[in-house]
């Protein structure tokens, strides 16, 4: 692709009025020769200046981007150091002088244009964003080589040590900004490539890549890796460590260590149909495979989206497979992200909206509606208690687009981006009727499929496509929903019997109206008992917390999302005969999800001298996306 032409074509469309996005260029669009020659080099040149830009990456597409990446890399579990050279084919405009790549607390140790020694310089740093990597460029460059070491404190990276019989493991978590941690690159999520690798890692490990994977260990600790889909570098991912590969399904496997296999390859024995069932409403799976590697406890989300190969927490192997939604979520974004991703940090809420909407679609169509109208439920209620939580302090943070220029993009993960996103999308779906929203919700794919979309390109696309009628328009509202604060009184309404039944059990225990032995527990579901855990009212008493426990030793759960639940209300009542477990669940679990809400409960029953005490001791084991949050939760130097 001429690069000189996007951004001419960037003017063209500016000159109308509309905004374009840096590091997706490839909008299909075209503009013909007369209207470029009519523009000057000035005019051009104040336009480029005008792009909406990623504010979370240095780079500019513009002039120079990447469009292959030939990785060589050997990883050093003693010094915690990933080292090795990226090689990268690039693209440039015809006056390009230089390109611009991301990196983070790395270690440049060479850099080559078209194997010659080129000059380079590194920036200052900023917050969050790190340092600036210029390279200088000889006309008609074609590739630029960067050899480079990590630093052992990496943020994307966390370093499980050897215990006991357990071989050490490594794991990547490049999403949002973090894969310039681990790799120089160009770290926008509008900026896609492809790539290989070649990955030393100790005897005895596999590596994994969200990539073409292996399926058993190389007794050198040699692997190769291709990825032929371009791919923006948020999706980068690496693993190391000692795991089994077992095959579920035609397309799907799951990878975990010996110890956790069997359980593993039965919890996601379903894997496949959630794909049949996701494939049969929005089209043809792109990645050719889909597995799943069990990762360390410590791994601080339930799941992240890597292509081919999802990342996830041990966390959801409940014996039963009651968290698989956790899989259909992931699974979704192998469209809704993936393939049609955001643009942008602000833009967050198009990739998670669309993924927990699809999430539902898969879960309705393998379980049923009255199961997929229970989780919408939940999400509902998270909903409702984020906005309470967030709307006097940042009102702008309840809008679905964002402005996280200056900020940690992480700021942007919260339920408004998943919640908010997804009951705008279902009232689009219950606007104009499910059988015309899929068939528009699979065109949208197919349209933008591999390429960039943000917030406002989006809401164009809408009103010519699916939202034509002006009155479909008016009664969606996109203004309140896109741009507006908390949620707009035409938000969808779910309805589930069964969720309400536990509302009234609970609201009847409470009163002393039901007693303990006369609740339903053993038939209720995982959701149907998340709910009435996490709603029991904050000032339960320690002896109602006991009935309960003694009738149903809630402490001795397989499913962490309950145990999760009790335990925040065990904090809250203080309940002390789960404090044992609550401590060693948080040495063991980096899961941030559960983390939060645990650490906060402590802090507002002023009980800081147990959390600072936990957290000392657990802290070593957190991933640093999980000890961001917390020592500012907790005042921790
Ligand atoms: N892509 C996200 C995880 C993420 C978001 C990592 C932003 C870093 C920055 C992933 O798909 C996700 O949403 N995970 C959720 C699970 C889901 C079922 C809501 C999680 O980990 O809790
Ligand atoms: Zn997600």
């Amino acid at each position: 692709m001429n690069l000189n032409h996007i951004s001419i074509q960037t003017t063209a469309l500016l000159l109308f009025g509309t905004a374009l996005l840096c590091g997706c260029g490839d909008t299909g669009e075209s503009s013909s020769a007369s209207e470029n020659s009519a523009l000057s080099a000035k005019a051009q040149r104040i336009a480029a200046m005008k792009q909406v830009t990623d504010h979370h990456s240095f780079a500019r597409p513009e002039e120079a981007r990447i469009t292959h990446l030939s990785w060589d890399a050997n990883v050093d579990f003693d010094t915690r150091t990933i080292s090795g050279c990226a090689t990268y084919d690039i693209e440039t405009s015809s006056d390009a002088e230089r390109i611009i790549l991301d990196t983070h607390e790395l270690t440049i140790e060479g850099v080559t244009v078209d194997g010659q020694p080129a000059t380079f310089a590194l920036g200052e740093a900023q917050e969050h964003l790190g340092r600036p990597l210029t390279v200088d460029l000889t006309a008609g460059a074609k590739q630029v080589s960067i050899c480079y070491v990590s630093d052992p404190g990496a943020d994307a990276l966390l370093w499980v040590e050897a215990q006991g019989d357990q071989a050490p493991f490594l794991f990547t978590q490049s999403q949002a900004i973090l894969a310039r941690t681990w790799i120089p690159v160009q770290d926008s999520p509008g900026i896609r490539f492809t790539y290989e690798a070649n990955v030393r890692v100790p005897q005895g490990l596999m590596a994994l890549m969200s990539a073409e994977n292996p399926t058993a260990i190389d007794p050198d600790g040699r692997y190769s890796f291709r990825m032929t889909q371009p791919i923006p570098a948020y999706l980068l991912a690496l693993a190391a460590g000692e795991v089994e590969y077992r095959s579920v399904g035609q397309r799907c496997a799951v990878y975990a260590v010996p110890s956790l296999i069997e359980d593993a390859a039965y919890e996601f024995g379903e894997m496949e149909d959630l794909l049949l069932a996701a494939e049969g409403l929005y089209g043809t799976y792109a990645w050719e495979r889909y597995d799943l590697l069990i990762l360390p406890a410590a791994f601080p989300f339930g799941g992240m989206e890597n292509p081919r190969l999802t990342f996830a927490t041990p966390t959801i192997i409940a014996g039963d497979r009651s968290l698989v939604a956790l899989v259909a979520h992931e699974l979704a974004h192998s469209w809704s992200g993936n393939l049609v991703t955001n643009a942008t940090w602000d833009d967050f809420w198009l990739n998670e909206g669309f993924t927990v909407y699809f999430e539902q679609r898969i879960m309705e169509a393998v379980y049923g509606r009255e199961i997929s109208e229970m989780l919408a439920t939940l999400s509902y209620q998270g909903l409702v208690d984020e906005v309470d939580a967030i709307q006097d302090l940042n009102p702008d943070d309840t809008h679905l687009k964002l402005h996280l220029q200056g900020r940690n993009p992480d700021d942007g993960m919260t339920a408004i981006a998943y919640d908010k996103g997804y009951f705008f999308i279902r009232l689009m779906e219950e606007t104009v009727g499910r059988e015309r929203f899929d068939a528009w919700l699979s065109d949208y794919f197919a349209t933008y499929a591999f390429k960039g979309m943000d917030t406002e390109r989006f809401v164009d696309y809408l009103k010519t496509t699916l939202l034509a009628d002006p009155s479909t328009l008016a009664a969606v509202n996109l203004d309140a929903w896109i741009y507006g604060p908390g949620l707009p009184p035409n938000c969808p309404t779910v309805s589930s019997p069964r969720i309400q039944n536990v509302d009234a059990a609970l609201a009847a225990w409470e009163a002393g109206e039901t007693s303990t032995a006369d609740l339903p527990w053993k038939d209720w579901v995982y959701q149907e008992r998340y709910r009435f855990l996490s709603n029991l009212a904050d000032d339960t008493s320690v002896e109602r917390m006991t009935e309960l426990d003694d009738a149903w030793e809630i402490g001795g759960t397989g499913n962490n999302e309950i145990l999760f639940a009790w335990m925040e209300q065990a904090v809250r009542s203080g309940y002390q005969p789960a404090y044992p477990r609550l401590e060693s669940f948080l040495i063991e679990v980096g899961r941030r999800k559960f983390l939060t809400p645990l650490y906060r409960a402590m802090k507002e029953t002023n009980q800081m001298d147990m959390a600072l005490a936990i957290y000392k001791q657990a802290r070593p084991g957190y991933h640093a996306v999980a000890t961001g949050t917390m020592d500012e939760l907790l005042a921790w130097n």
